[in-house]
């Protein structure tokens, strides 16, 4: 949620700067900016609209500065406008800050400043920073970075910052609390950014900045004090080619097979027919004593918990269930330290999911991480899990992240069952049916033309209805989930039974429903759904590894049979496909849909 880029070093920093955003994008795109210092003066262009808005402002008009700030925001506080639009400057335009995060007390510090004369700007909570950053400068502050902690002393709230200094170009000050800082290392000069993205470009060696810690960035190096030691990220910047996709979501779409590969590599025991997740840190004896697992996180994350406790109860008898970890955080729950709280996080930085995380371990809970970005906030607060290995996501909708997460709690259920009552023979069945997903992926991949028909036909649809039980529940949340925030088109998800206690009477030829049919034991069941919705008018589109009678739905999409506990992955597949075939149809921004960004941190 917003992005930062900063740059200190020997070559000009605007191109760094805006190619640096480009790669951000994803995380926010209302307006962008940036300022960078040259002979004790700032240039700061901004623009409402994408970083193309912001190259457009810049033209030729480059500055030769080779210090700059930058940033791309997803607006929280005050309308997407050029002039809440990042860096904010103090009213002598010498300092400027990009920020991410809320700052809470905003409203009276803005309220202090104006009482003393300042003249503010904006609308944002961002611009008290360089007023009072400015005015620790102005009263005798020894140095940027002693200036921005006195300013910070007095701020209430999250942030990730980088502040400039006109009169001192040759450095930057960085800070976190809350919201992601990384430092990219490199010879003879120094990067920052909010997400990795926007350096592996030029460097794989990053320190993360944690909670409270406070930065001098020269071209020379870095300091500060608590600064843990530089790691090298396995991340490429090819990673964020689109590499001939039309968009990243049709890319991550199509990953999938490898990013699933990846998720299960070495994590398969054929001998002893279960799971190896050396990274939970627990022993047989700990995975024994679990009493109850709890996945926590927020939408998609959310939906792959809820098929995860699923796999759970299924494979290892014990209770479960998957809690939005943004109403967690706040009523105050019951903590049993027989259970296992699993916080489920692509980002690894979502707020809510954090808090949650935060809470329990203040009541002394026992959380593991499954994440995909390595050194996030929500994996170091954990301090044990797993890491997906998705690669980049870098489309806002979920799509690999989600089945990797789905894919590694079907091993820890796995490994929960065979430490319990799962037989041998069973678990060699899943150990097996694992190892075959991605192919089984691939193969449901296939359907790709045939799901691009079917969405052209229903994406004129006003409202669409999506139906599941027990195993295909949480895969039709998921799939509503996916075409309303990339499509636009209202979808309501629903257990199918609960259909005739109310949603039915909404059923009539203008209202789709997809209905997700697992080949198991509750066939006839969803069978009998389809023809409700059938006396009803209701069009219906089944997304089935079954076979079903003829004539039953109006469009049927087939997706490879495997073992019925992985039908959940296989068959949210297509409901991917549909969705962004809905949304291409409809000529939507696939992967920058409205009002929404990437990674969710601030409240
Ligand atoms: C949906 C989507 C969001 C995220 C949610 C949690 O496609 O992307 O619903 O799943 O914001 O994000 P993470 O997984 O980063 O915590």
């Amino acid at each position: 949620m917003c992005g930062i880029v900063g740059y200190v070093g020997n070559r000009p920093a605007t191109k760094i700067l805006v190619e640096g955003l480009a790669r951000l994008e994803y995380r926010g795109y209302d307006s962008a900016g940036l300022a960078v210092a040259h002979r004790k003066a700032l240039r700061t262009t901004r623009a409402v609209g994408r970083v193309d808005d912001l190259r457009a402002a810049i033209g030729d008009d480059e500055s030769p500065g080779r210090t700059g700030i930058a940033h791309t925001r997803w607006a929280t506080h005050g309308e997407p406008s050029e002039r809440n639009a990042h860096p904010h400057t103090d009213a002598s335009g010498r300092v400027a800050v990009v920020h991410n995060g809320i700052l809470e007390n905003a409203d009276e510090l803005r309220g202090k400043l104006a009482a003393d004369g300042v003249v503010l700007r904006s609308d944002t909570d961002t611009e008290v920073l360089p007023h009072l950053i400015a005015r620790a400068l102005d009263g005798g502050s020894p140095s940027l970075e002693a200036a921005v902690q006195e300013a910070l002393r007095v701020v209430e709230g999250t942030y990730g910052l980088v502040v400039l200094d006109a009169r001192r170009p040759e450095e930057l000050v960085v800070a976190r609390n809350g919201s992601p800082i990384v430092l990219g290392l490199g010879d003879g000069e120094m990067f920052v950014a909010s997400d990795v993205a926007a350096l592996v470009r030029h460097t794989r060696q990053v320190v993360f900045l944690a909670d409270g810690e406070i930065a001098t960035l020269t071209a020379a190096g870095y300091e500060g004090s608590r600064l843990g030691p530089p790691t090298t990220v396995d991340v490429d910047d090819a990673d964020y080619d689109l590499d001939g996709h039309a968009d990243f979501l049709s890319k991550e779409i199509h990953e999938q097979p490898a990013a699933l590969r990846r998720v299960l590599a070495g994590r398969l025991d054929a001998r002893f027919a279960t799971a190896r997740l050396d990274g939970l840190r627990l022993d047989p004896r700990e995975l024994r004593g679990i009493r109850r697992v709890t996945f926590l996180g927020c939408g998609s994350a959310l939906y792959a918990g809820q098929i995860g406790a699923g796999l759970v109860e299924e494979l290892a008898r014990i209770p479960s269930d998957a809690e939005q970890a943004s109403e967690f955080r706040y009523r105050n729950p019951l903590v049993d330290p027989e259970t296992l709280y699993v916080a489920v996080s692509q980002s690894g930085e979502t707020i809510d999911t954090l808090a949650a995380v935060e809470e329990l371990q203040r009541k002394g809970a026992r959380v593991v991480g499954v994440v995909n970005v390595i050194g996030s906030a929500i994996a170091r607060q954990c301090g044990a899990g797993t890491f997906l290995h998705a690669g980049p996501e870098v489309s806002v909708a979920s799509t690999k992240a989600f089945s990797s997460m789905v894919t590694s709690f079907a091993l820890l259920a796995l490994l929960l069952g065979r430490v319990r009552d799962l037989s041998s023979a069973h678990g060699s069945r899943l150990v097996e049916g694992l190892r075959r997903l991605p192919e089984a992926v691939e193969t449901a991949l296939r359907s790709a033309d045939e799901v691009e028909a079917v969405a052209q036909r229903y994406a004129g649809a006003r409202s669409m209805f999506y139906l599941g039980r027990v195993r295909g529940a949480a895969v039709a949340r998921e799939g509503a989930q996916k075409l309303k925030e990339i499509s636009y088109v209202h979808a309501e998800a629903y257990a199918a039974a609960e259909l005739k206690h109310g949603p039915l009477a909404l059923v009539d030829a203008e209202m789709p429903c997809v209905v997700v049919v697992p080949d198991d034991e509750l066939l006839g069941k969803n069978i009998s759904t389809i023809e409700q919705v059938k006396a009803r008018g209701g069009p219906v589109i089944a997304v089935t590894n079954a076979e079903l009678p003829d004539g039953l739905a109006d469009a049927v999409i087939h997706v490879p049979r495997l073992e019925p506990e992985l039908d959940p992955i296989l068959l949210g597949v297509p409901l991917q496909l549909l969705a962004y075939h809905a949304a291409r149809a409809l000529g939507r921004d696939i992967d920058k849909p409205r009002n929404l960004a990437k990674s969710v941190t601030v409240e």
